[in-house]
């Protein structure tokens, strides 16, 4: 079995501001990294655990968790099972969906750094109420659990809007042609890759790990250069491109 390192952008910050974990389902995979972790050094940081499941039987590692969360010594720890109503040995389990005033009242502070890891919808509700909440966008970091629907790029539109030129002050950068779609725009490192970029121009896209790993969002590049943002686990066929982890050095023309 060949294994690669980490990689990606949603990683534990250092500091000593409180922290949030949010997960939904099986989501709580990479925030249960991070909550080893935390237990592994004993983090004085007070800890929230939020996580949302049906219910016990789909509730993945519950007693993992649970006893991670026994090690730190300011953890809180709140459950909600949408399905099942908690046992009277769970206090920390509330039956429903977390609502934005059930929130309020776990005392979640607005200088948090909050990791949300979910499908989402869930990941908008949430990070609508964090927001509303007062916490910055910057401290609020996101982790998608689930892919686009597939689909063909450059073939078949995702919704019915019309690709067009991003939102926002146009970048300085070199001139990016999608050539499919007919959009030509400046690059602005703001977009962070050429995929968050087609993204802003409703250019259709597909994707799925978003780190270079998987190779679903591979595209042909028509003219022009580009670099890894994050090196790729194995470079693309000549000729094509990974679109979700780079970015152009010269004006490019992608066939999207
Ligand atoms: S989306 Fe997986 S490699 Fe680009």
């Amino acid at each position: 079995m060949d294994i690669a390192s980490p990689r990606g952008t949603f990683v534990l910050e250092e500091g000593s501001r409180p922290i949030v974990l949010i997960s939904a389902g099986i989501g709580a995979t990479p925030v249960l990294a991070m909550l080893h972790r935390l237990a592994a050094t004993r983090d004085p940081r007070p800890v929230w655990w939020i996580h949302i499941a049906h219910d016990r039987a789909h509730h993945a590692f519950a007693d993992e968790t649970h006893a991670l969360l026994a090690q730190l010594p300011d953890a809180h720890e709140h459950i909600y099972y949408t399905g099942e109503a908690p046992r009277p040995d769970e206090p920390y389990v509330t039956q429903g969906r977390p609502s934005a005033s059930s929130l309020a009242r776990l005392g979640i502070p607005a200088d948090a750094d909050v990791y949300l890891c979910g499908p989402t919808a869930f990941m908008d509700h949430f990070g609508g109420f964090l927001r509303d909440h007062g916490l910055p966008p910057e401290r609020i970091h996101t982790e998608q659990f689930s892919a686009l629907p597939a689909i063909n790029p450059g073939v078949t539109p995702t919704a019915g809007v019309r690709p067009h030129q991003p939102p926002g002050p146009p970048g300085t950068g070199p001139l990016i042609t999608f050539s499919r779609s007919g959009v030509t725009t400046p690059w602005s490192p703001a977009h962070g890759s050429l995929l968050d970029l087609a993204e802003a121009c409703h250019i259709p896209t597909r994707w799925s790990c978003r780190t270079g790993v998987c190779h679903t969002c591979v595209t042909h590049i028509v003219s022009g250069d580009i670099t890894y943002t994050t090196p790729p686990l194995e470079l693309p066929e000549a000729g094509t491109v990974l679109v979700c982890c780079s970015a152009p050095t010269t004006e490019v023309v992608l066939d999207l």
